[in-house]
Protein backbone atom coordinates (compact mmCIF):
# COMPACT_ATOMS: atom_id res chain seq x y z
CA UNK A 1 0.00 0.00 0.00
CA UNK A 2 0.95 3.40 -0.24
CA UNK A 3 1.60 6.34 2.35
CA UNK A 4 3.21 9.27 2.63
CA UNK A 5 6.21 8.83 4.88
CA UNK A 6 7.76 11.56 6.88
CA UNK A 7 11.28 11.14 6.25
CA UNK A 8 12.96 13.75 7.55
CA UNK A 9 12.06 16.88 10.23
CA UNK A 10 12.29 19.72 7.56
CA UNK A 11 9.91 21.97 5.39
CA UNK A 12 6.81 20.97 4.24
CA UNK A 13 7.74 20.49 0.90
CA UNK A 14 11.03 18.35 2.00
CA UNK A 15 9.69 16.34 4.79
CA UNK A 16 7.47 13.85 2.92
CA UNK A 17 7.64 10.25 0.38
CA UNK A 18 4.96 8.20 -1.13
CA UNK A 19 6.27 4.82 -0.24
CA UNK A 20 5.31 1.63 -1.11
CA UNK A 21 5.05 -0.23 2.54
CA UNK A 22 3.54 -3.53 4.03
CA UNK A 23 0.02 -3.53 4.54
CA UNK A 24 -1.31 -3.87 8.17
CA UNK A 25 -3.35 -6.72 9.89
CA UNK A 26 -6.13 -6.64 11.94
CA UNK A 27 -4.86 -8.43 15.25
CA UNK A 28 -7.49 -9.18 18.35
CA UNK A 29 -9.22 -6.31 19.24
CA UNK A 30 -8.64 -4.44 15.99
CA UNK A 31 -9.87 -2.71 12.83
CA UNK A 32 -8.44 -2.43 9.48
CA UNK A 33 -9.81 0.41 7.60
CA UNK A 34 -8.95 1.44 4.09
CA UNK A 35 -8.31 5.34 3.81
CA UNK A 36 -10.82 7.74 2.50
CA UNK A 37 -8.86 10.64 4.31
CA UNK A 38 -6.95 11.17 6.84
CA UNK A 39 -6.90 14.91 9.50
CA UNK A 40 -4.15 16.79 10.05
CA UNK A 41 -3.76 17.72 13.75
CA UNK A 42 -1.50 20.38 15.05
CA UNK A 43 0.75 17.36 16.77
CA UNK A 44 1.64 16.22 12.98
CA UNK A 45 3.03 19.98 12.52
CA UNK A 46 5.31 19.34 15.14
CA UNK A 47 5.99 15.83 14.45
CA UNK A 48 7.67 17.06 10.78
CA UNK A 49 9.19 19.60 12.58
CA UNK A 50 10.90 17.62 14.86
CA UNK A 51 9.49 19.01 18.18
CA UNK A 52 7.01 16.60 18.80
CA UNK A 53 8.37 13.75 21.47
CA UNK A 54 5.56 10.85 20.92
CA UNK A 55 6.65 11.15 17.27
CA UNK A 56 7.99 7.54 16.40
CA UNK A 57 11.97 7.37 14.86
CA UNK A 58 12.10 8.62 11.50
CA UNK A 59 11.03 6.94 8.97
CA UNK A 60 7.46 6.82 10.30
CA UNK A 61 4.18 7.45 9.04
CA UNK A 62 2.53 9.66 11.44
CA UNK A 63 -1.32 10.73 11.82
CA UNK A 64 -4.32 10.43 14.03
CA UNK A 65 -7.48 10.20 12.32
CA UNK A 66 -9.11 9.09 9.17
CA UNK A 67 -12.45 8.11 7.62
CA UNK A 68 -12.71 4.88 5.65
CA UNK A 69 -14.62 1.88 5.20
CA UNK A 70 -13.97 -1.20 7.47
CA UNK A 71 -12.24 -4.13 5.60
CA UNK A 72 -11.22 -6.18 8.69
CA UNK A 73 -11.84 -6.96 11.92
CA UNK A 74 -9.95 -8.90 14.59
CA UNK A 75 -11.23 -11.39 17.45
CA UNK A 76 -13.27 -9.46 19.93
CA UNK A 77 -14.60 -6.66 17.95
CA UNK A 78 -18.19 -6.15 18.51
CA UNK A 79 -18.99 -2.12 17.74
CA UNK A 80 -18.32 -2.13 13.66
CA UNK A 81 -18.55 -4.48 10.77
CA UNK A 82 -16.54 -5.23 7.61
CA UNK A 83 -18.05 -2.25 5.29
CA UNK A 84 -19.36 0.03 8.22
CA UNK A 85 -17.59 3.58 7.21
CA UNK A 86 -16.05 4.45 10.00
CA UNK A 87 -14.45 7.40 11.79
CA UNK A 88 -11.35 6.63 13.81
CA UNK A 89 -8.47 7.30 15.50
CA UNK A 90 -4.86 6.14 14.94
CA UNK A 91 -1.72 5.28 17.33
CA UNK A 92 -0.10 7.40 14.23
CA UNK A 93 -0.05 5.40 10.66
CA UNK A 94 -3.18 7.19 9.22
CA UNK A 95 -0.83 8.72 6.61
CA UNK A 96 -1.75 5.49 4.43
CA UNK A 97 -3.92 3.79 2.09
CA UNK A 98 -5.22 1.47 5.22
CA UNK A 99 -4.38 2.22 8.70
CA UNK A 100 -4.92 -0.24 11.86
CA UNK A 101 -6.24 0.82 15.51
CA UNK A 102 -8.11 -0.42 18.42
CA UNK A 103 -12.06 -1.06 18.26
CA UNK A 104 -12.12 1.13 20.81
CA UNK A 105 -10.72 4.21 18.77
CA UNK A 106 -13.90 3.52 15.95
CA UNK A 107 -16.96 4.93 15.46
CA UNK A 108 -19.47 4.15 12.88
CA UNK A 109 -20.82 6.97 10.66
CA UNK A 110 -23.59 7.49 7.52
CA UNK A 111 -22.40 7.55 4.06
CA UNK A 112 -23.35 10.99 3.58
CA UNK A 113 -21.33 12.21 6.35
CA UNK A 114 -18.85 14.87 5.17
CA UNK A 115 -15.09 14.09 5.31
CA UNK A 116 -14.13 17.66 6.60
CA UNK A 117 -16.28 16.99 9.33
CA UNK A 118 -15.52 12.94 10.20
CA UNK A 119 -12.01 13.47 10.72
CA UNK A 120 -12.68 16.14 13.39
CA UNK A 121 -14.35 13.82 15.52
CA UNK A 122 -11.86 11.59 16.52
CA UNK A 123 -8.33 13.47 17.70
CA UNK A 124 -10.21 17.11 18.07
CA UNK A 125 -13.16 17.06 19.16
CA UNK A 126 -12.59 13.88 21.48
CA UNK A 127 -9.94 16.00 23.36
CA UNK A 128 -12.21 19.20 23.76
CA UNK A 129 -14.96 16.79 25.37
CA UNK A 130 -12.59 14.95 27.29
CA UNK A 131 -11.27 18.70 28.66
CA UNK A 132 -14.49 20.04 29.04
CA UNK A 133 -17.15 17.35 29.89
CA UNK A 134 -14.20 14.42 31.58
CA UNK A 135 -12.14 16.98 33.39
CA UNK A 136 -14.26 20.02 34.18
CA UNK A 137 -18.12 20.40 35.87
CA UNK A 138 -19.49 23.74 33.91
CA UNK A 139 -22.44 25.36 34.51
CA UNK A 140 -24.30 28.16 32.67
CA UNK A 141 -23.10 31.56 33.22
CA UNK A 142 -19.79 29.80 33.56
CA UNK A 143 -16.98 31.92 32.37
CA UNK A 144 -14.42 30.27 29.73
CA UNK A 145 -12.02 31.47 28.27
CA UNK A 146 -10.69 29.15 25.06
CA UNK A 147 -7.26 29.86 23.55
CA UNK A 148 -6.86 29.02 19.55
CA UNK A 149 -10.84 29.09 19.40
CA UNK A 150 -11.04 29.20 15.83
CA UNK A 151 -8.75 25.74 15.42
CA UNK A 152 -10.03 22.70 15.25
CA UNK A 153 -10.20 21.73 18.82
CA UNK A 154 -11.09 25.63 19.80
CA UNK A 155 -14.05 25.04 17.12
CA UNK A 156 -15.60 21.79 19.44
CA UNK A 157 -14.64 23.08 22.61
CA UNK A 158 -16.53 26.39 22.02
CA UNK A 159 -19.66 24.30 20.68
CA UNK A 160 -19.69 22.31 24.03
CA UNK A 161 -19.08 25.85 26.05
CA UNK A 162 -21.82 26.96 24.42
CA UNK A 163 -24.14 23.65 24.98
CA UNK A 164 -23.52 24.02 28.46
CA UNK A 165 -24.95 28.01 28.44
CA UNK A 166 -21.42 29.28 29.53
CA UNK A 167 -19.94 33.04 28.72
CA UNK A 168 -17.23 32.39 26.58
CA UNK A 169 -14.01 34.82 25.72
CA UNK A 170 -11.99 32.96 22.60
CA UNK A 171 -8.82 34.43 20.90
CA UNK A 172 -7.74 34.01 17.63
CA UNK A 173 -4.96 35.66 15.64
CA UNK A 174 -7.07 37.76 12.51
CA UNK A 175 -9.74 39.68 12.09
CA UNK A 176 -11.37 36.99 9.31
CA UNK A 177 -11.23 34.22 12.57
CA UNK A 178 -12.83 36.26 14.84
CA UNK A 179 -15.62 37.22 12.31
CA UNK A 180 -15.80 33.28 12.64
CA UNK A 181 -15.81 33.36 15.97
CA UNK A 182 -18.69 35.45 16.37
CA UNK A 183 -20.70 33.75 14.15
CA UNK A 184 -19.89 30.61 16.43
CA UNK A 185 -21.45 32.15 18.91
CA UNK A 186 -18.59 33.48 21.45
CA UNK A 187 -19.36 36.15 23.62
CA UNK A 188 -15.68 38.42 22.93
CA UNK A 189 -13.55 36.92 20.52
CA UNK A 190 -10.08 38.76 21.24
CA UNK A 191 -7.69 39.56 18.77
CA UNK A 192 -4.36 38.72 21.00
CA UNK A 193 -2.78 40.07 18.34
CA UNK A 194 -3.77 43.86 18.43
CA UNK A 195 -4.62 43.67 22.21
CA UNK A 196 -3.32 41.89 25.61
CA UNK A 197 -5.68 39.21 26.02
CA UNK A 198 -5.12 39.35 30.06
CA UNK A 199 -6.41 42.94 30.21
CA UNK A 200 -8.99 42.54 27.87
CA UNK A 201 -10.62 39.51 29.33
CA UNK A 202 -9.87 41.19 32.56
CA UNK A 203 -12.25 44.70 31.47
CA UNK A 204 -14.39 42.31 30.66
CA UNK A 205 -15.05 39.60 32.58
CA UNK A 206 -14.82 41.61 36.01
CA UNK A 207 -13.49 41.49 39.82
CA UNK A 208 -14.86 37.50 39.89
CA UNK A 209 -12.57 36.47 37.55
CA UNK A 210 -13.14 32.93 35.35
CA UNK A 211 -14.14 29.89 35.85
CA UNK A 212 -11.99 27.94 33.09
CA UNK A 213 -9.67 28.37 31.19
CA UNK A 214 -8.64 26.34 27.85
CA UNK A 215 -4.75 26.59 26.88
CA UNK A 216 -3.12 25.01 23.76
CA UNK A 217 -0.73 27.55 23.36
CA UNK A 218 1.75 27.29 26.47
CA UNK A 219 4.83 29.38 27.28
CA UNK A 220 3.42 32.96 29.60
CA UNK A 221 0.07 32.20 28.19
CA UNK A 222 -0.34 29.90 31.05
CA UNK A 223 0.75 32.54 33.62
CA UNK A 224 -1.57 34.81 32.22
CA UNK A 225 -4.49 32.62 32.40
CA UNK A 226 -3.71 31.59 36.01
CA UNK A 227 -4.50 35.14 36.72
CA UNK A 228 -7.39 35.57 35.28
CA UNK A 229 -8.81 32.27 36.92
CA UNK A 230 -11.15 33.83 40.03
CA UNK A 231 -10.93 31.37 43.42
CA UNK A 232 -12.30 27.09 42.33
CA UNK A 233 -11.00 28.30 38.66
CA UNK A 234 -9.19 25.73 36.47
CA UNK A 235 -6.77 25.89 33.75
CA UNK A 236 -6.44 23.14 31.40
CA UNK A 237 -2.93 22.61 29.79
CA UNK A 238 -3.30 20.79 26.18
CA UNK A 239 -0.69 21.86 23.79
CA UNK A 240 2.24 24.39 23.37
CA UNK A 241 1.61 25.68 19.76
CA UNK A 242 4.50 28.52 20.68
CA UNK A 243 7.15 26.14 21.20
CA UNK A 244 6.59 26.24 17.33
CA UNK A 245 8.54 28.28 14.33
CA UNK A 246 10.86 29.62 16.84
CA UNK A 247 14.37 28.93 17.44
CA UNK A 248 16.18 27.12 20.26
CA UNK A 249 16.33 30.00 22.42
CA UNK A 250 12.49 31.10 21.51
CA UNK A 251 11.81 27.55 22.79
CA UNK A 252 13.43 27.85 26.01
CA UNK A 253 11.55 31.29 26.49
CA UNK A 254 8.61 29.86 25.79
CA UNK A 255 9.47 26.45 28.00
CA UNK A 256 10.25 28.88 30.98
CA UNK A 257 7.18 31.00 30.28
CA UNK A 258 4.81 28.33 31.83
CA UNK A 259 6.48 29.38 35.09
CA UNK A 260 7.29 27.19 38.37
CA UNK A 261 4.73 26.18 40.83
CA UNK A 262 4.18 24.73 44.37
CA UNK A 263 1.33 22.80 45.19
CA UNK A 264 0.23 25.19 47.99
CA UNK A 265 0.14 28.19 45.88
CA UNK A 266 -2.73 26.15 44.12
CA UNK A 267 -4.60 25.18 47.54
CA UNK A 268 -4.12 28.63 48.93
CA UNK A 269 -6.17 30.09 46.05
CA UNK A 270 -8.05 26.97 45.21
CA UNK A 271 -7.30 27.09 41.61
CA UNK A 272 -5.75 23.76 39.79
CA UNK A 273 -3.96 23.18 36.84
CA UNK A 274 -4.88 20.04 34.48
CA UNK A 275 -2.94 18.67 32.09
CA UNK A 276 -4.30 16.25 29.07
CA UNK A 277 -2.60 14.07 26.64
CA UNK A 278 -5.23 12.22 24.69
CA UNK A 279 -2.29 9.81 23.42
CA UNK A 280 -1.88 8.42 27.01
CA UNK A 281 -5.57 8.48 27.51
CA UNK A 282 -5.93 6.69 23.87
CA UNK A 283 -2.99 4.09 25.59
CA UNK A 284 -3.62 3.77 29.06
CA UNK A 285 -7.72 4.61 29.32
CA UNK A 286 -9.33 2.93 25.78
CA UNK A 287 -12.37 2.80 27.58
CA UNK A 288 -12.48 6.57 28.30
CA UNK A 289 -11.43 7.22 24.76
CA UNK A 290 -14.48 5.35 23.47
CA UNK A 291 -16.91 6.68 25.88
CA UNK A 292 -15.84 9.99 24.78
CA UNK A 293 -16.15 9.38 20.73
CA UNK A 294 -19.71 7.86 21.39
CA UNK A 295 -20.93 10.89 23.29
CA UNK A 296 -19.05 13.29 20.73
CA UNK A 297 -21.01 10.81 17.49
CA UNK A 298 -24.10 11.13 19.39
CA UNK A 299 -23.89 15.07 20.24
CA UNK A 300 -23.18 15.22 16.29
CA UNK A 301 -26.45 13.52 16.14
CA UNK A 302 -28.22 15.58 18.05
CA UNK A 303 -27.49 18.86 16.70
CA UNK A 304 -25.18 20.10 19.25
CA UNK A 305 -21.83 19.77 17.64
CA UNK A 306 -20.78 19.99 14.03
CA UNK A 307 -17.49 20.27 13.20
CA UNK A 308 -16.08 23.02 10.61
CA UNK A 309 -14.44 22.05 7.42
CA UNK A 310 -11.24 23.93 6.72
CA UNK A 311 -10.47 22.37 3.53
CA UNK A 312 -9.87 19.31 2.07
CA UNK A 313 -6.43 18.94 -0.27
CA UNK A 314 -6.15 15.58 -2.46
CA UNK A 315 -2.64 13.72 -1.36
CA UNK A 316 -0.89 15.44 -4.17
CA UNK A 317 -1.02 18.75 -1.75
CA UNK A 318 0.18 17.01 1.57
CA UNK A 319 2.91 19.90 1.89
CA UNK A 320 0.05 22.32 1.11
CA UNK A 321 -2.00 21.48 3.65
CA UNK A 322 0.64 21.64 6.22
CA UNK A 323 1.16 24.76 5.18
CA UNK A 324 -2.30 25.94 5.48
CA UNK A 325 -1.91 24.77 9.28
CA UNK A 326 1.54 25.59 9.92
CA UNK A 327 0.38 29.09 8.96
CA UNK A 328 -2.58 29.59 11.25
CA UNK A 329 -4.86 30.44 8.43
CA UNK A 330 -6.96 27.47 8.65
CA UNK A 331 -10.27 27.72 10.56
CA UNK A 332 -11.76 24.28 11.57
CA UNK A 333 -10.33 20.92 10.71
CA UNK A 334 -7.80 20.15 7.43
CA UNK A 335 -8.04 16.82 5.75
CA UNK A 336 -5.96 15.02 3.03
CA UNK A 337 -7.83 12.65 0.44
CA UNK A 338 -6.49 10.01 -0.96
N1 LIG B 1 -3.18 17.30 24.42
C1 LIG B 1 -3.81 16.67 23.45
O1 LIG B 1 -4.15 15.50 23.57
C2 LIG B 1 -4.13 17.41 22.21
C3 LIG B 1 -4.98 16.86 21.25
C4 LIG B 1 -5.29 17.62 20.11
C5 LIG B 1 -4.73 18.88 19.98
N2 LIG B 1 -3.90 19.36 20.92
C6 LIG B 1 -3.34 20.72 20.81
O2 LIG B 1 -4.40 21.61 20.61
C7 LIG B 1 -3.97 22.70 19.80
C8 LIG B 1 -4.92 22.84 18.64
O3 LIG B 1 -4.75 21.73 17.79
P1 LIG B 1 -5.54 21.66 16.40
O4 LIG B 1 -5.06 20.44 15.72
O5 LIG B 1 -6.98 21.87 16.67
O6 LIG B 1 -4.93 22.91 15.62
P2 LIG B 1 -5.67 24.28 15.22
O7 LIG B 1 -6.11 24.95 16.48
O8 LIG B 1 -6.68 23.98 14.18
O9 LIG B 1 -4.51 25.08 14.53
C9 LIG B 1 -3.51 25.68 15.27
C10 LIG B 1 -3.85 27.13 15.66
O10 LIG B 1 -3.09 27.46 16.82
C11 LIG B 1 -2.88 28.85 16.85
N3 LIG B 1 -1.48 29.13 17.20
C12 LIG B 1 -1.08 29.71 18.34
N4 LIG B 1 0.24 29.80 18.38
C13 LIG B 1 0.71 29.27 17.25
C14 LIG B 1 2.00 29.09 16.70
N5 LIG B 1 3.10 29.47 17.36
N6 LIG B 1 2.12 28.54 15.49
C15 LIG B 1 1.03 28.14 14.82
N7 LIG B 1 -0.24 28.26 15.30
C16 LIG B 1 -0.40 28.83 16.50
C17 LIG B 1 -3.26 29.39 15.46
O11 LIG B 1 -4.49 30.07 15.62
P3 LIG B 1 -4.50 31.68 15.80
O12 LIG B 1 -4.19 32.25 14.45
O13 LIG B 1 -5.84 31.99 16.27
O14 LIG B 1 -3.43 31.96 16.79
C18 LIG B 1 -3.46 28.14 14.62
O15 LIG B 1 -4.43 28.30 13.62
C19 LIG B 1 -2.52 22.40 19.41
O16 LIG B 1 -1.67 23.07 20.31
C20 LIG B 1 -2.42 20.91 19.61
O17 LIG B 1 -1.10 20.47 19.83
C21 LIG B 1 -3.60 18.66 22.02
Amino acid sequence: MKAAVLVKNSSANDSFEIREIEKPKAEEGQVLIKVEAFGLNFADIMARQGIYQDCPPLPAVIGYDVVGEVVEIGLGVDNVQVGDRVTAMTRFGAYAEYAITDYRACAKITEAYPIGKATALTTQYCTAYYCLEEMLNLYPGDKVLIHAAAGGVGTALVQLAKHKGCEIFGTAGSAEKLEYLRELGVDHPINYRSSDFEQEVRKLAGDGGLDAVFDPVGGDSVKKGLRLLGSGGRIVLFGASSMTGTNVFGKISAGLGFGFYHPAEFMMASKSMIGVNMLRIADNRPMVLKRCLEKVVQLVEDGVLDPTEAKVFPIEELAEAHEFLEGRKSIGKVSVKW
